[in-house]
């Protein structure tokens, strides 16, 4: 059905994100029927620009967006996208200019609206607290007023919680949707789907049978043109407490009591609360020097551009958390995720214990192939298994054997950002799919020490190869526990 009628305001509607993300699940949503007549955007951004020249260059980007996220060549619907574009315009404004709220709220009128927080971190609180002074974050019975916050929240627990307490100022949290993106991804959703839909897989989902599990999310890209971003970031804020989070939760969480928003929202927030408190031993960063990926010689970290000479900013970083509950006690969970490594993947993979004993004596306990279940989140999108099989022929053998489901051989699915979910379901009011204000301070609480150490100069940065799957302390963490990190293949 489609969503209700509604203005999505844009702050930074002239960017990149608008123009790569957001207008291409804009229109995906527009080609599935599932906007209102009364659907509109407004870009509100600085630049000088206006409306035609806007919807021109929306519509570029939208054709290189259709021709190459298809397999086959498959050309614009244009009569979706000429529905679109003309329910696009573009209000020219300063972020911090009352002003530019009292041109929204003529446009507003009393009716729905999204505002959409597409900008750079530092402006999330003040256009906010602008809203509010405009008064165009109140609700009515009649309609809703919702704020989209984007990536990333904060830059540590304090800074996350000084913001959190910015926007409640100005808003209810049922006003506030907090986005991850790997949230968005159908096969982040599926690990949920596959737990609490299937009757065998949630009998086996805990500490007698699962030994430990790994989480990846491998990187092939370096920092591109976001050094200057990247170097007061690094690999753990980036991707730690927000995404790599996120997968743990998914995986960890107790079964809801229902799937309503909150329901959901408690038990992640409680699975990472229970997250044993990490210490830098416990972490390994990690940064790239100049290597080669597929055979192309990559430049070093500390050569790309707006990176320092000296930079001590980590590209990689592992780490082995401890969940303290009934579930999980004594399973260890390793993550790794890192710019510039071997191949891109992300997956999960869920290691269970092996054979009680040895009944086929050629194939001792040790020797059977380890049974693993991978949850492939991306670029192959699907569940793995292995376990051991019987290999053909008249001496008992065993030997490694793999089942898998892949997405792409079972559903025929368009091209798709992982946007056009979270933002329907923001249309719509389902807040499942985002973050609760604690469920991103337990990120944050889980990575804080971390930070505090590495600020204090505790734990080295080690160096690893472009193209290598990232540096040999972190085969170290795992080696420590007479484990290994599955390889990056
Ligand atoms: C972003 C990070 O949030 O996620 C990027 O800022 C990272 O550094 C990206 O590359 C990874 O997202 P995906 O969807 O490509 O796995």
């Amino acid at each position: 059905t489609p969503a209700p009628p509604c203005t999505m305001i844009i702050f930074g509607g002239g960017g990149d994100l608008t123009r790569r993300l957001l207008m291409p699940a804009i229109y995906n949503l527009t080609c599935a029927g599932l906007l209102n007549q009364d659907f509109s955007i407004v870009a509100v951004d600085w630049a000088e620009m206006d409306t035609e020249h806007l919807r021109e260059q929306l519509g570029a980007t939208i054709r290189q967006f259709v021709a190459q996220r298809r397999a086959t060549a498959v050309t614009l619907q244009e009569d979706e996208w000429n529905w679109l574009c003309q329910r696009v315009s573009y209000v020219r404004g300063s972020f911090d200019d009352p002003a530019t709220y009292q041109r929204l709220a003529e446009i507003c009128g009393t009716g729905n609206c999204v505002f959409y927080l597409a900008v750079a971190a530092r402006f999330f609180g003040t256009i906010v607290s602008q809203l509010d002074a405009a008064n165009l974050t109140h609700e009515t019975e009649q309609s809703f007023r919702r704020v989209v916050v984007e990536k990333p929240f904060g830059s540590d627990l304090g800074s996350a919680r000084a913001l959190n307490a910015k926007l409640l100022a100005s808003l209810e949290e049922s006003q506030i949707y907090r986005i991850d993106h790997y949230l968005g991804k159908e096969t982040v959703q599926n690990i949920l789907a596959l737990r609490f839909s299937n009757g065998f897989f949630e009998p086996l989902w805990n500490r007698q049978n699962i030994d430990h599990v790994q989480i990846t999310a491998a990187e092939t890209v370096g920092v591109e043109k976001r050094g200057r971003f990247y170097e007061g970031t690094g690999a753990l804020r980036d991707m730690v407490p927000n995404h790599i989070m996120q997968l743990l939760a998914m995986v960890a969480m107790e079964a809801p009591a229902s799937f309503d928003a909150d329901a959901v929202r408690d038990e992640k927030s409680k699975v990472l609360a229970a997250i044993h408190e990490t210490t830098y031993r416990d972490a390994v960063r990690g940064q790239y020097v100049a290597g080669a990926i597929a055979g192309r010689p990559t430049p070093g970290y500390r050569e790309e551009p707006d990176v320092a000479p000296d930079s001590q900013t980590e590209t990689f970083v592992a780490m082995k958390l401890s969940i303290d509950n009934w579930r999980w006690a004594g399973v260890p969970f390793y993550l790794r995720t890192g710019k510039r490594l071997t191949l891109r993947k992300t997956e999960i993979a869920v290691h269970f214990k092996q054979a009680p004993y040895a009944l086929f004596r050629d194939t001792p306990v040790e020797k059977l192939t380890p049974n693993i279940m991978v949850l492939q989140i991306q670029p192959s999108e699907g569940v793995t298994m292995q376990f051991s099989a019987k290999l053909p022929g008249p001496v008992v053998k065993l030997g490694g054997v793999r089942m898998k489901f892949d997405y792409a051989d079972w559903f025929q699915e368009g091209p798709s950002t992982g946007y056009e979910t979270l933002i329907y379901d923001c249309l719509i009011g389902d807040a499942t799919l985002f973050q609760r204000a604690d469920n991103v301070e337990m990120g944050w609480r889980v990575v804080q020490p971390i930070l505090d150490a590495w600020q204090a100069s505790q734990g080295e940065v080690c160096q690893y190869e472009a193209g290598r799957p990232g540096p040999t302390e972190a085969d170290e963490l795992l080696a420590r526990d007479g484990r290994h990190w599955l390889r990056l293949t």
